[in-house]
């Protein structure tokens, strides 16, 4: 894999649980100006099909699980994301879909950046002249 990093994260556990803490600058290698999350998708929908020009994210699947495909013009890779203890690091400059949301697939999603549509790149032959590789 040389798309998708991984963060491994710390479980706070004890007797009660679980509890996973992150902070911006340690774990989370930006400021997070934004945070949302994807759930109740519906069966068979896929997602995403787009790059970002500068956004970085991190996502982490909290619930559940959905299968994240990772492409930078020259290499695709797929991962399943299914635990609340790792965090896809998703630079800038990759295409990204996602698909095969379970039910309860909650997938939290901290970005870098507040939402801008001019930052989408949502044309796959035009992320690949962006990259240079098209
Ligand atoms: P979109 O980025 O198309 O979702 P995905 O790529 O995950 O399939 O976003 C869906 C809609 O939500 C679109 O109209 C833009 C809006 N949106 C915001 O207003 N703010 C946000 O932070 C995000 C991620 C989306």
């Amino acid at each position: 894999m040389i798309l998708a990093k991984w963060l491994d994260f710390q479980i706070l556990g004890d007797e009660r649980g679980s509890l996973v803490a992150l902070e911006q600058g340690k774990i989370i290698p930006f400021e997070i100006k934004r945070v949302y999350y994807i759930y109740h998708t519906e069966k068979n929908v896929s997602r995403g099909f787009h790059a970002h020009r500068e956004l970085k994210q991190v996502a982490i699947c909290i619930s559940g699980s959905c299968r994240m495909v990772l492409d930078n013009g020259l290499v695709r890779e797929e991962v399943i994301m299914n635990s609340p203890v790792k965090g896809l690091l998703i630079d800038s400059l990759l295409w990204r879909e996602m698909h095969d949301f379970s039910e309860d697939c909650i997938l939290l999603v901290l970005a870098s950046e507040h939402y801008t549509e001019a930052d989408y790149l949502r044309d796959y032959s035009a992320f690949k002249r962006e990259v240079g590789n098209a």
